[in-house]
């Protein structure tokens, strides 16, 4: 009798055969890349048993997006991160389309719940339905309610759409659970709902937190709602955006951090101020996770649903898609800030340091290349009174760069990956606003092979994107125009 595998022994099996083929060298060091196939959002981030976990949205079999399954990591630093056997297949009535994204708490009993969004199939002449499910188990193997779908579009006021009620993000407070989900409504389009629960399987409506009203995209996707340094954070991925004219966002699909007051007695959010969460190239979907000393991490999926498909990385590797490094967040002056884990010094190694340095035409710095490194130059512009313009270019060669380019009379910079190889036509410049802080501008620059991250005047804002250039292409050069720049710079090999 041939026996048959389930969908999820099925892709727990394909994982063991082809994991063993997959070159670790080929794959980012510290950012987690997909075991194997195709990787979108995070899901399920938390601290559990002792370790990190983080879950992803998973397609086994193709470099492309398809069925969703929940990949699996674990981490004790945040950085290196060992894989864990796919988590969830969709593989009942309730998920038979897609396990789409969702979160993780661990519960009383020890056990770890995770709460999703299951996709129904369509029916005739319906469109597929989304609802959200719970499965719970070890931390390794997970089995799903039999009640679900838990939270059904039935429960959502008038207006709400089934077609769009996904990515639930859950988390315990005074004994009892809640969790927020984006909807669609059909005038105030997306929209973040706060559902409550005596005990992760029973849910009930609790309110509408926040809407786009139509001014901030349509959709909203992947929220996640926390208190922070005395304010409350909902943070919302927004599809189909217009561009702002003071560049805080570009047309497409941003991140979005919403910054206001929470009243937990009548669950009444008050938006005060909003800002993109991170300015680049590829990012989005982002999910937090307290550490077990307080900090609040964010990671997320290093792409976007725009350069994802035309990304070259797509055609060349048996995986693709990435998360970025984790990041603590704090609330500063009304601003989310974001700096790379604290962990990560841990991989810091041959310290270079330069201080006092004048560039002028295009310069080299000894010690001060590659394409693994955590480098911080600080522009002093209070001595450089002539200088207008600062570039930095790396990952370059003759012929290949990728730069920054700073004006400081505007306070501006353009990232710029435009001239890295990529054969593509997608966006591959980003202009943010980065002013000296008491007269210096500091550029924190992180590479990790083919990943790129910048952190501007520590954390005030955040820039991440992919690399198309060589890994051998590892020049770094200063340059300044109008007048000498004069910089203190400081790099760390990571290892
Ligand atoms: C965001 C998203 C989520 C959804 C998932 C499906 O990138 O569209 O809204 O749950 O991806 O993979």
């Amino acid at each position: 009798m041939p026996r048959y595998l389930s969908k999820l022994e099925t892709a727990r099996e394909f994982e063991r055969k082809e994991t063993a083929r997959i070159p670790a060298a080929g794959r980012p060091a510290f950012h987690l890349s997909p075991v194997v196939g195709w990787m979108n959002d995070p899901n399920g981030f938390c601290y559990y048993g002792g370790r990190y976990h983080l879950f992803y949205q998973y397609h086994p079999y193709n470099t492309v997006w398809g069925p969703m399954h929940w990949g699996h990591a674990a981490s004790a630093d945040l950085l290196h991160w060992d894989y864990l056997p796919c988590a969830l297949a969709p593989d009942t009535a309730a998920d038979a389309a897609g396990c789409f994204s969702g979160s993780a708490v661990p519960l009383p009993d020890g056990r770890l719940l995770l709460l999703y969004t299951g996709v129904q199939p369509a029916a005739t002449d319906h469109k597929e339905l989304q609802a959200q499910c719970v499965a719970v188990g070890d931390g390794r193997d997970f089995a799903k309610d039999a009640a679900n779908p838990v939270i059904t579009a039935a429960m959502l006021p008038e207006g709400y759409s089934a077609v769009d009620f996904r990515d639930p993000k859950i988390w315990a407070e005074n004994g009892k659970f809640y969790c927020v989900a984006a909807s669609r409504h059909k005038t105030e389009q997306g929209s973040i709902l706060l559902f409550e629960s005596p005990d992760g399987h029973a849910w009930h409506y609790l309110t509408v937190l926040d809407a786009s009203h139509g001014a901030l995209g349509k959709m909203w996707e992947c929220p996640d709602f926390f208190a922070l340094d005395g304010a409350q954070v909902l943070l919302v991925s927004p599809q189909e955006m217009r561009a702002t004219a003071d560049s805080e966002f570009h047309a497409g699909d941003n991140t979005m951090a919403l910054l206001g007051r929470y009243d937990p007695a009548t669950h009444a959010f008050a938006r005060q101020n909003v800002q993109a969460v991170d300015y680049g190239l590829d990012f989005y979907a982002p999910q937090t996770t307290l550490a077990p000393d307080g900090r609040r991490i964010l990671v997320a999926w290093m792409q976007s649903w725009a350069t994802a498909p035309v990304n070259p990385a797509a055609c060349d590797k048996p995986w693709f898609g990435r998360m970025t490094l984790p990041r603590e967040l704090r609330v500063q002056n009304g601003r989310l800030y974001q700096t790379p884990v604290r962990e990560i010094e841990t991989l810091w190694h041959g310290k270079v340091e330069l201080n006092g340095v004048t560039v002028a035409e295009s310069t080299a710095l000894p010690g001060i290349h590659g394409r693994s490194l955590d480098l911080t130059v600080r522009v002093d512009a209070a001595a450089s009174p002539a200088c207008r313009r600062f570039t930095l270019r790396f990952a370059a060669d003759n012929a290949l760069y990728n730069e920054i380019r700073c004006d400081l009379d505007r306070g501006e910079l353009a990232f710029d990956r435009s001239h890295g190889g990529s054969r593509r036509d997608c966006a591959h410049t980003r202009h943010i606003k980065a002013a000296p802080k008491d007269g210096v501008l500091t550029l924190r620059l992180i590479l990790d092979k083919d990943c790129a991250e910048l952190f501007v005047n520590d954390g005030e804002r955040a820039l991440s994107a992919v690399l198309a250039t060589p890994l051998e292409a590892g020049a770094i050069t200063f340059a300044a125009e109008g007048g000498p720049a004069r910089l203190n710079v400081r790099m760390y090999t990571l290892r």
